[in-house]
């Protein structure tokens, strides 16, 4: 009685908080020396990575996920799209072959229909419904339609005027599909698949969204985006695209149909027109999405609703075709070695081979030199850091500059404040970094002596018990305005930081 009553509330409420929000991670196969699968599964199991997606349904990958508890998305590949849709007998029948000959060994909890159909396959679009029909008649046939569901990935360029994201609304010419696809989602406990790439808005805004904005650093309150109809901040620019995702939905009446991101990620690596295709950047983004799912934050439409993401990708793809940065979206090169060290401090236990406490605050590059020294005058002063090593004859004297200072006391005073929100900042002229800027004998507080042990970073200074990034000690007429330009819709987003 309970339970149906459960399932019941469950049913008609609106979107809900009923379970945790969980990372996953996309694998493609387009390696030169692809991994055979008992080697991406040991990689996935040695990570604690639990959800995977597959971008087909390969026999030998479900095997091997098989008794692993790993639930995985299955897909139904562009290709096999137009055959299925078509016909309800071949649905059945990839059912048969690509799920059925699996469960319940291996944990399949999804079918991803096609993707990016709208956008990269116009023609299908008109049997894209079908096809998710017909492969959900197929699982309600073997009574899997409950613990499996369909649905079919979106690239978020369908939605439309994405800023602010209540005036969001899905491009009208899909609404023919639209509209019975949410339908279908909607009745069958389903959620809306999302791909969300804030680099490639960030890419497109011609410097409008600043790009703390797309990798999720604290911002100061003065340059947070505004929505002006609903007055919800928005910190990022994933939370702004899966809220865009919410109001394109309640545009057309539907309000309780969940957003599962498919695809997020940046890239490592680029060539010259792909200045921010960073190791540092892609480490950035993909550790503070990780924190940000995780914490079940939800978005400021739908606080502590779960967003789970998977992202984009396990392994760098060296065969994709492409720009450089095409190739290097991956966590993992192909021998299993990470791209890079993901920062994750009490990010729980996925990717738990990767977490790492050493993160660093530093000036920014370019950053203005009065701006810097009342910083560093801040830290010393107020701030309560011990600058002692600054000295004259101290191991962080040299260089003798404003920026190596006030790098190496802006640093000591975030590892003081336990890298806390906000307290790398210092109005705008810091930034977090993963590179150890110690050099010679200056050990930075945070940092690994050479035998590993961690340099005492708690002692520096007396305990402070502000929670502010600096004191507002700073003239105010030195920031807060942004000298923007640009014709895109990120132009209401200029207006709301400007003027807010
Ligand atoms: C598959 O995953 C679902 C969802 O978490 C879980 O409830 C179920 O127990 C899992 N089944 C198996 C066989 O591991
Ligand atoms: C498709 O096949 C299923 C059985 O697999 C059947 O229940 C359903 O009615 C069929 N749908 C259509 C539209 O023919
Ligand atoms: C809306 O979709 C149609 C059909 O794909 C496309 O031609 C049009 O350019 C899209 N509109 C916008 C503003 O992207
Ligand atoms: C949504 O509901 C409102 C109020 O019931 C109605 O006026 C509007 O036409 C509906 N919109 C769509 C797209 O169905
Ligand atoms: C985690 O969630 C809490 C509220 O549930 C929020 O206050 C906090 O800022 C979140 N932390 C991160 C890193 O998102
Ligand atoms: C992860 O940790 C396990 C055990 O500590 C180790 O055997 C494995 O090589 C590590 N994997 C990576 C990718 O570092
Ligand atoms: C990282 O930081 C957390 C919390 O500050 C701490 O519990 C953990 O032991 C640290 N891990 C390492 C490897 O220093
Ligand atoms: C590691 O280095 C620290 C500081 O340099 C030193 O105090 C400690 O004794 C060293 N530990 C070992 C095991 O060598
Ligand atoms: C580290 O800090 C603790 C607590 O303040 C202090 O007792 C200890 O002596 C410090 N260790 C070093 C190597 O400075
Ligand atoms: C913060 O510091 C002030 C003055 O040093 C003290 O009176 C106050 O109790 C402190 N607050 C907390 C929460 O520690």
């Amino acid at each position: 009685m309970a339970m149906i009553l459960l399932f019941f509330l469950l049913a008609v409420s609106a979107v809900s908080a009923d379970q945790d929000a969980f990372i996953g991670v996309n694998l493609g196969m387009d390696l030169s020396d692809m991994p055979n699968p008992t080697q991406v599964v040991a990689l996935l199991k040695a990570q604690n990575i639990r959800h995977l997606r597959l971008y087909d349904a390969d026999r030998a990958m479900l095997l091997a996920l098989a008794n692993t508890g790993i639930q995985v998305i299955v897909s139904v590949p562009n290709d096999q799209l137009l055959g299925i849709g078509q016909s309800n007998a071949t649905a059945a029948n990839w059912v048969a072959r690509n799920v059925i000959a699996h469960v319940p060994a291996t944990n399949i909890t999804g079918i991803a229909i096609g993707s990016d159909v709208l956008t990269t396959l116009p023609n299908a679009a008109p049997i894209l419904v079908s096809a998710l029909k017909f492969i959900h008649s197929a699982l309600l046939a073997s009574n899997l339609d409950r613990q499996i569901k369909v649905s079919t990935p979106h690239s978020s360029s369908i939605i439309l005027d994405s800023f602010p994201p209540s005036q969001a609304f899905f491009n009208r010419s899909w609404d023919p599909v639209m509209v019975p696809l949410l339908q279908f989602l909607q009745s069958t406990g389903s959620y809306l698949m999302l791909n969300v790439y804030p680099y490639y808005d960030y890419m497109q805004s011609n410097g409008v969204i600043p790009l703390d904005y797309a990798l999720f650093r604290p911002l100061p309150p003065t340059k947070e985006a505004v929505d002006a109809n609903t007055l919800l901040h928005y910190t990022n620019v994933f939370d702004a695209v899966v809220d865009a995702a919410y109001f394109a939905m309640l545009d057309l009446n539907f309000t309780n149909i969940r957003v599962v991101v498919t695809e997020s990620g940046w890239p490592s690596k680029g060539d010259a027109s792909e200045p921010d295709a960073t190791l540092d950047n892609a480490n950035t983004y993909n550790s503070n999405l990780i924190r940000h799912v995780l914490n079940n934050t939800g978005t400021p439409k739908h606080p502590g609703v779960p967003v789970s993401t998977y992202i984009y990708e396990l392994y760098n793809e060296d065969l994709r075709p492409g720009s450089v940065s095409e190739k290097n979206w991956g966590l993992f090169n192909s021998n299993g070695m990470p791209v890079y060290t993901l920062h994750l401090t009490g990010a729980g236990a996925v990717l738990a081979n990767d977490t790492t406490n050493q993160t660093f605050c530093v000036a920014r590059d370019g950053a203005d030199r009065r701006l810097l020294q009342a910083a560093l005058d801040w830290a010393c002063g107020p701030g309560k850091v011990d600058c002692s090593p600054l000295l004259q004859g101290q191991s962080c004297y040299q260089p003798d500059n404003v920026i190596a200072h006030s790098t190496y006391a802006f640093n000591a005073y975030y590892q003081k404040m336990a890298k806390s929100p906000g307290t790398c900042d210092f109005k705008g002229v810091a930034i977090i970094t993963t590179t150890n800027p110690s050099h010679g004998t200056c050990l930075f507080p945070g940092s690994s002596g050479s035998n590993g042990t961690l340099v005492n970073s708690t002692s520096l200074a007396p305990s402070s018990n502000s929670s502010d990034s600096a004191g507002g000690c700073l003239p105010k007429h030195l920031y807060g305005t942004i000298p923007y330009t640009s014709s895109t819709i990120f132009c209401v987003l200029l207006m709301t930081l400007v003027f807010l």
